[in-house]
Formats: structure tokens, sequence, C-alpha cells
């Protein structure tokens, strides 16, 4: 495993009897229904490494992490209570949940820990300082350890108070195994890699993945689009996609982009057809090939020779890199081309299979084959970031001196 010049992993760290803050990300999804518990605990069995080994080394633990999106305010419905239950259930240990990120029930928690014990921190985001990434809340927070251990790789892509901003106020610091390994696979997709490299792309907005793509376009052999973004696409070149989701205003965008991947002799696959219908929770759906006008219906997946031709791309692909859903998955009408993408890409066992996270990550788990791909990563936005060679904060501030 190779780690970026100065970055030190947990393992080298000396833990024992010390005070350990380790970032984790625990933002999962929660179950709707009042118990609120958590839907999809990926994100917690991911950070058990790091923790058990803390646990082993007589570490004494303090986890931070955020959930959701409570912007600076405390919000009761976003409590880490279900996130430490999980996590207590998994290890079959006792996690203390502090009632605050910061504060003197917080430094009571960290303060009674004894040798192996386990303390959380509430929601880090319920304090504005975290995502203002305020000193004053950093410092706080740097006083809680000795040493800070950042395994957080799905947020490393925010320069908040716990990823970037307290790491400066601490002597030791060092990745966990799930920010190792992350660093270590997704790296290699920055380097020499076997060809063809296919990145399959897909989700709602070409806006939101238009970095990515134009990025992908210096590194790729070939680019297989779908989801709603490729309705822009496909309107882009001239087809009448009926009532499908089209962003009308990117349409120059999304023309522009195919003119760079032609120019760079990247090779770009869209959708030859589609499955359609009323909408998302439609009793019966077709399939219309791209020439054929859909009529009053939309676009909610791509249909049967497009999922073959994907299927191909992938099998021909010595890497392949997938961020993003290809239909409305959520619904199993529409969730036949995300799950088919997931099954070709573990099926390819000669190629490099890397899942970005969020919907795709979700995806892989729902199709059964999370552990036949290379890795799937844990960071939605982070590691499409990271895919493009930008520099992420939370892995910077591990680096720096
Ligand atoms: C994620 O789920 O992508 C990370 O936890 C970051 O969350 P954020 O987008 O709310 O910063």
């Amino acid at each position: 495993m190779t780690l970026p010049r100065g970055i030190v992993h947990v393992e080298q760290l000396p833990v024992e009897g010390q005070r350990v803050f380790v970032r984790v990300d625990l933002n999962v999804p929660l179950t709707k229904d009042k118990e609120r518990k958590v839907a999809d605990d990926s994100r917690i069995t991911a950070v058990l490494p790091t923790i058990e080994h803390l646990v082993k080394r007589g570490a004494r633990i303090v986890l931070g992490s955020h959930l959701g999106r409570p912007d600076g305010q405390v919000k009761p419905e976003l409590t880490l209570e279900p996130v430490a239950a999980r996590l207590a259930e998994l290890l079959g240990q006792e996690v203390v949940l502090a009632d605050e990120p910061a504060g003197d029930g917080a430094r009571k928690v960290v303060g009674d820990l004894r040798e192996g014990q386990i303390g959380m921190l509430e929601n880090l985001r319920f304090h504005p300082g975290e995502e203002e990434n305020d000193d004053t809340f950093a410092r706080q927070l740097a006083s809680y350890c000795d040493i800070y251990v950042n395994d957080a790789f799905g947020t490393a892509h925010r320069a908040h108070a716990s990823t970037a901003g307290m790491v400066r106020h601490v002597s030791q610091k060092g990745a966990g195994y799930v920010m190792a390994k992350e660093i270590d696979i997704l790296s290699r997709l920055l380097g020499e890699v076997d060809r063809p490299y296919l990145a399959v792309v897909g989700g709602a907005k070409v806006s939101d993945k238009i970095e990515v793509l134009d990025a992908l376009l210096d590194r790729v052999n070939a680019i297989a689009i779908g989801g709603a973004m490729a309705n822009t696409f496909l309107t882009a070149q001239g087809k009448n996609l009926g009532k499908s989701k089209v962003e009308a205003d990117k349409l120059a965008m999304a023309r522009n982009f195919l003119r760079k991947a032609s120019e760079k002799n990247v090779t770009v696959h869209l959708p030859t057809d589609v499955v359609v219908a009323s909408g998302l929770d439609a009793e019966d759906s077709q399939i219309v090939a791209i020439d054929e006008h859909p009529g009053p219906l939309m676009a909610l997946d791509i249909g049967p020779a497009t999922v073959e031709a994907y299927r191909a791309a992938i099998a021909r692909a010595r890497t392949v890199f997938w961020n993003g859903p290809m239909g409305v998955f959520e619904k199993p009408r529409f969730a036949a081309g995300t799950v088919a993408v997931a099954r070709a890409m573990a099926d390819n066992r000669l190629a490099l299979t890397v899942v970005g996270g969020g919907d795709s990550a979700a995806a892989v788990v729902q199709a059964g084959v999370a552990d036949r791909v290379t890795h799937v990563s844990t960071g939605g936005g982070a590691s499409l970031e990271f895919i493009q060679g930008l520099e992420l904060p939370g892995i910077a501030a591990l680096a720096a001196g």
C-alpha cells in the first residue's frame, strides 16, 4: 500500500493509552419511519478495522462524525444515537454518546474514557463551527485528543473543523484503514492504468458531473453515459425525448463536451433505447428506441439494447470506474440498467473495477456483488474529486508538516 509522502498509517502511531480522535464518516441513511434506524450500515462496517485496531492497542477513542446537513443547528432527528447503537452492536462493546459535539458534556465523556473504551461526540454539524472551519471550535476538538486519525474519506473533500482545522492543533496524525485504502486504490486511476479504461457515469444532471466528465476525457478511452443526464446529451444530438427530464440550459455544455470527446478520441456511448413510463410510480412501462418519439412518456432507465452495449464495453475494459445510476433504481421497475452495470463490473475479473460511492455503491450492494468488484468507495463527492486529480483538504491536512 502506498500513501502520499508525509502521511502516516494508523498502525504506525504510538496510540497506547493515548486519547485518539478518529474522524469517521458515519453519514448513513436512516429509515424514514419514527424509529429512524440505520438503513445501510456499510459506512459503519467500513471503519471497524480502525476502531478495533485502536481498541486492541489500548487507546482511548473519541469518534467524531457528521450526519446529514443540520446547518449548525441541533436537529433531534439527526442525532447520532442510532448510529452509535449500531456501532456498539457491531463491535460488541459500549459506545458512549456525548450529548453535544463540544462543551462540558463532551469533555466529561472524553475524560471518563479508560484504555480501550469508546466515546462518540454528538453530530459535529450541530455546531456552526464545524462547517465554517472555525478555529475556536477546531481547538476545542483538538483539546479532546493527543493523536488525530482521519478515517472519513467520504468527507475528505470538505475543509471543515474536524477534517482540516483541528489537524494543525494536534502534534501526531495519521490515516485510518479506510482512508489509506481509498487513497491507495483511487490513486491507481490517476496513474498508468491497463487499457481500455472505461468510465460509466450516470445520475440526474449534466451540471453535477460536467467537471468530472471533462477531467475523465484526459484519462479514459471511453465513457458510457446513463441516467437522466443522458437525456440532455441525446437532446443535444437532436433526439426527441418526449416528456423526459432534460436540462434545456445545458445543451450547449453537452454539445461542447461531445465535441471535445471526439477531438480527444474518447468514445462516448449514449443510450440507444430507454425504458419509458408516465411517471416514477407508473404501473407499466415500455421500451422505445431513441429514434422513436416517446410521446407523453419519460425515460426512466436505459433499455435492454443499451444494457447489452454497456455490458460489452465493460467486459472489454481493463479498468472501469463507475459513478451514478443508469435510471431511477430506487424503483424496481427502473432498476434493471443500474443492476446490470453492477453485475457486468463484477463479472469482469480481469479489470480494476472501482465503484464511486453514493447511489452506485448502494446499487452494487443491492445487486449482491459488492465483494466481487476491486473497490467500492465510501465517498461519493470525495471519490469524484479525487479522480479529477483535485487536492482533498482532509488528505492535504494529514500530509501537512
Ligand atoms: C457524503 O455523504 O458524501 C459525505 O458524508 C459528505 O456529506 P456532505 O455532502 O453533506 O458534505
